[in-house]
Parts: structure tokens; sequence; C-alpha cells
């Protein structure tokens, strides 16, 4: 099939609401080709790019989030991390314009504080700039971790109920969920992960109650507009019930 032919497939069937990429497999891909791991890194954020722009251009999905920097991977050598820190700063300064012309509405998700101060500048210059977008919400991971999303969560709510502005009682599921930092993001209906491993890495916790997992051995800078797609198409073959009996 054509991506043409793929793409009017997938359209004729419901479509993910909000589609979430951990993108695993960058060190591998250079690996393999006896390049250093940064140039995976390189690579990777060339095909995010693409796939940003494609589903932004065909409004394929409306909310699309990417792990890019997990509080974990402050654990990497230490020249990876800076490398890792200053492309996604890069990438944010260079597309922040097209974002905003294009529609995109860029937030940041994580412990921003603890980046370099010039990247906080960056993140909160496009995340403004770029608020009204109504073509594409964009949702990018960085120092993000699922337990820290929670524990986010749990301190503002203690921080409430300190001030008896929220009672314990009051706190039920859809009180902690305005909480947490991933309020107002869809939970995501397909998330997915390449680079063969199958675990979710402390990626959306919370937020993957009753997503549905694709796993595919695509390294990351290999994941292409048509990879989107096939794991889109095997998402539409799902029998989604939320614990219920029937669809
Ligand atoms: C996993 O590969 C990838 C990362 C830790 C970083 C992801 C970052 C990018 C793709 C950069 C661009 C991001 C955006 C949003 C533009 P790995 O190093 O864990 O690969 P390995 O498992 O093969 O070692």
């Amino acid at each position: 099939m054509t991506r043409g032919e793929l793409l009017a497939a997938v359209r004729t069937q419901r479509l993910p609401h909000h589609v979430a990429l951990i993108m695993d497999g960058n060190g591998r891909w250079a690996e393999r080709r006896g390049l250093p791991r940064v140039e995976g890194h390189r690579q990777g954020m060339q095909a995010a790019e693409r796939l940003i722009r494609f589903v932004a251009e065909e409004r394929l999905v409306p909310y699309l989030s990417l792990f890019a920097f997990s509080t974990e991977n402050w654990n990497r050598p230490q020249e990876e991390v800076d490398y890792l820190l200053d492309l996604l700063a890069r990438f944010i300064r260079e597309r922040g314009d097209e974002f905003v012309e294009g529609g995109i509405r860029l937030r940041v998700l994580g412990a921003v504080e603890a980046l370099p101060p010039s990247l906080q500048r960056t993140i909160a210059e496009i995340e403004a700039r770029s608020r009204r977008g109504d073509v594409l919400d964009l949702a990018v991971g960085i120092n993000f971790g699922g337990r820290w999303s929670i524990v986010e969560g749990a301190r503002r709510a203690m921080a409430l109920a300190r001030s008896d502005a929220l009672k314990p009682e009051e706190l039920d599921e859809g009180a902690f969920a305005r909480l947490l930092p991933t309020a107002g993001l869809p939970e995501p209906d397909l998330i997915v992960r390449t680079g063969e491993e199958k675990r979710i890495s402390n990626f959306y916790l919370w937020e993957a109650a009753y997503s549905e997992f694709y796993f595919t051995s695509i390294l990351w800078p290999d994941f292409d507009e048509d990879a989107l797609l096939a794991a889109i198409q095997d998402f539409q073959g799902r029998r989604r019930r939320f614990g219920r009996v029937t669809p």
C-alpha cells in the first residue's frame, strides 16, 4: 500500500484522539552503523520532527505526546545528557516559529526547574507563543516521569488541603487527575514504543490505565510516517472495553 492508500484506509475508521510515543532505540541504531550514540539521537530528533509535521499537516490526531527525556536519563554519561538537552533546546528554538505558524501548541511536561535556565526560558517562550494553536496539541516530556507526575499531583492536593480548599473526601479520581501536570490532556488511547523493549519505563502511569499498547522492533530513527499509520491501523483492530463486557 502506498502512504496515501494507508492514510485513506485509517481515515475510514475511528482514529485515536491522543497518541503517545516512547522513542527508544537511538543508541542501538547508531551502534549498528558504527556511529557514536549521539548520532542516533540526532537522527531521532529528525524522525520526531518529520512525524510532528506529518501528524499536523494531515490532522491525523489532535494530541501527540513524545517522551524525550526521562527522570532516569540523568544517569547516562554526562556527555550524552548534555547532548540530549542541547538537542532538545535546539528542537524547541528552531521549530518554535514553525509550531506557532502551523497551529501546533507545545507543552513541556516534567520538572523543568532542574533544566538549564536557558532551556527553561526557551520552553516558557514557545509555550506562551504557541498557546492558541488548535491544529495539534504537542506534549513533550522533558525530565518527565510517571511517578514524578503522580507525586506532583499529591503535593498539590496536600497544599490545597492545608489551606482548606480541598477536603480529603472531595478528592476523587477526577479531582486528582485535574491536579496532575498532565491535566487538560485526554488520556492516551494509544501508546507506541519503538526499539524492541516491552515496558512503560515510567512514562504515563496514571494516564495509561486504559491505553492500548503497541510495540515495534523498529528503532526510533527509522520510525516513519508509514510505521505510525501501521500502529494506528493495529489500534483500530482492538476492542476497547474499559472494564465493561461489551465495547
Ligand atoms: C532512546 O534511545 C531515546 C532517548 C533517551 C531520547 C529521545 C530523544 C530524541 C529522539 C530526541 C528528539 C526528541 C524530540 C522531542 C525532538 P536510547 O538512547 O535509549 O537507545 P538505546 O536503547 O538503543 O540505547
